[in-house]
């Protein structure tokens, strides 16, 4: 991989088949989200100390509280687990943490955790952790419409102002689009991923489950993202 050319500036993950790895392995799906979450620790520095800026993951979407109660709790306790001590090495790294989603049905505890993450990185100067939790893209769309028209109500702006600018000021977090999202387990959906943010993202879909999709595997994705041609709508 030719590390310091053409790399994306926002690379997006969907971390899917972490249930089918621990499946194939006789485990139980629990220990498939604890093998993803280690994996991701692993990739985390990989990706930051290769130089790119901004990661965001797809770590709980709205409806994956339609999971079994058991599941979704261990998730909940795994969350904690990582935001509390296993992501305190972001600090060093001086990566700033952020989250999107919508913070009712979080627990108390969860949300006590993210909130002192994002305090204690605030001042990260050297890339964006950006963690999805509870989030939806078409949600994110509807709060964004919501907070607009409030706006507009209350007369602080008028119908005219609303331009991509206040659009993107008035997403959950104004982030630069997304360049390359990478979902795993061979799935080939965006399943409400970030959609407004994904407009002219590269897509690429390795085979592997989320646990395996290692450093090597990461690589490839990037190798493949420097042989597409962009044309965001253009000729070249
Ligand atoms: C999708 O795989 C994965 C999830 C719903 C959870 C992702 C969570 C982690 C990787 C844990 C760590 C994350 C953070 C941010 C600390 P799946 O369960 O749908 O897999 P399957 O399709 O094989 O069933």
């Amino acid at each position: 991989m030719e590390k310091r050319q053409k790399l994306p500036g926002h690379v997006g993950i969907i971390m899917d088949g972490n249930g089918r790895w621990a499946q194939e392995r006789g485990l139980s799906r629990s220990l498939g989200h604890k093998a993803g979450s280690e994996n991701l620790k692993s990739l985390c520095t990989h990706i930051f100390d290769l130089g790119i800026p901004i990661l965001s993951v797809f770590a709980f979407s709205t409806e994956n509280f339609k999971r079994d109660a058991a599941e979704v709790q261990y998730l909940m306790q795994l969350f904690v687990k990582m935001f509390e001590k296993e992501f305190t090495f972001l600090k060093e790294k001086d990566v700033r943490v952020l989250f999107s989603g919508r913070r009712e049905n979080l627990p108390k505890e969860v949300l006590r955790v993210m909130d002192r993450l994002v305090e204690e990185t605030a001042n990260g100067s050297n890339g964006i952790f950006h963690i999805c939790l509870n989030y939806g893209g078409q949600t994110e769309i509807l709060d964004l419409c919501r907070k607009i028209s409030e706006k507009v109500e209350a007369k602080e702006i008028s119908s005219k102002d609303i331009d991509f600018s206040l659009v993107r000021a008035n997403l959950y977090q104004d982030l630069p689009d997304l360049d390359l999202v990478i979902r795993t387990s061979g799935e080939q959906r965006i399943s409400n991923f970030m959609l407004y943010q994904s407009a002219y993202a590269e897509y690429y879909f390795p085979k592997v489950y989320f646990p395996d999709f290692d450093a090597e595997q990461f690589d490839l994705a990037i190798e493949e993202f420097q042989k597409r041609t962009r044309k965001f709508g253009g000729t070249k």
